[in-house]
């Protein structure tokens, strides 16, 4: 694949974006190669996915703006449908996605990274929305997924005024979790994704569909949807490995996801 890597290390997968020349810029065939990595991984043998960038500089510097900038209406349209497609295919991914954000993370890099379920960065990240400079609402789902995460009023002040943030204000409005020196973001991301693939994964899979599912729904719907994915919990194998190891004072021997 051309402009996109991946990498298995035990039970964690990383996607690499890798168009270092142009910042990591998604143009339809990055795109396309994402969709295609994001496709391919076995949800049941991996537990957790780092998606990161090439290079040391950026994550990803947006959509690509050459390939853009002579679009039609229907075409700018269609672009948007094709990102939101593969953003939302990872944001429902059966498995949780940790952004590791090192360096620029513009407009759909920007909308990307809130697409996965946990963003980290490296102390030279810097988030924004840029495109109303460029003359075009942001198109990969960045008007809402930014709303939801940091509210939407200081949505709406990064989305109007267009001005970019580093990784300490990142930080401080929610939109990272931690921010880490360049050269321990990668540790730093595949310590937590090591973390969270010796939990029980039909678990983890079910605790990030009560959250994506009950944010989208009233709470009173919301925790019904939390009852039956807490109820799909039991019986497994999992479930009973997990309890028996706390009950019989040892630890879990291996959760089987079964
Ligand atoms: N699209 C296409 N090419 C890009 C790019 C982008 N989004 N971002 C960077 N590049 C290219 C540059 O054109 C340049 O290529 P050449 O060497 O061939 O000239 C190369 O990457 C290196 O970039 P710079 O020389 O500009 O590097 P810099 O360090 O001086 O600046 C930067 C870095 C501040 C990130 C600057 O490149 C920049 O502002 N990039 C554009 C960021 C942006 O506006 N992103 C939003 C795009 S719109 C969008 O994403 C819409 C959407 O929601 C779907």
């Amino acid at each position: 694949m051309e402009f996109v890597t991946y990498e298995i290390e035990g039970q964690v997968g990383i996607v690499t974006i890798n168009r270092p020349k142009a910042l990591n810029a998604l143009n339809s065939q990055v795109l396309d190669d994402l969709n295609e990595v994001i496709d391919s991984v076995d949800t049941d043998a991996v537990r957790c996915l780092i998606l990161t960038g090439a290079g040391e500089k950026s994550f990803v510097a947006g959509a690509d703006i050459g390939e853009m900038s002579t679009l039609t209406k229907a075409e700018g349209e269609a672009f948007g449908k094709k990102g939101n497609d593969i953003f939302r295919k990872l944001e429902t991914l059966p498995i949780p996605v940790i952004a590791a954000v090192n360096g620029f993370a513009l407009g759909g890099g920007c909308e990307i990274s809130m697409s996965c379920d946990i963003r980290i960065c490296s102390d030279n990240a810097v988030f924004g929305q840029p495109e109303v400079g460029l003359g075009i609402t942001p198109g990969f789902g960045g008007t809402q997924r930014l709303a939801r995460l940091v509210g939407p009023g200081m949505a709406k002040q990064m989305i109007y005024t267009a001005r970019n943030i580093k990784s300490d204000e990142a930080l401080r409005i929610g939109l990272v979790n931690a921010v880490y020196t360049q050269e321990e973001l990668m540790p730093a991301a595949k310590k937590m994704a090591a973390g969270i693939a010796k939990n029980a994964p039909i678990a983890v899979r079910n605790c990030k569909k009560a959250i994506n599912d009950g944010l989208e729904v009233t709470m009173d719907e919301a925790i019904v949807l939390e009852e039956k994915l807490f109820g799909d919990c039991f019986e497994s194998y999992d479930q009973k490995e997990g309890m028996a190891a706390f009950l019989e004072k040892r630890k879990v021997e291996a959760f089987l996801n079964k």
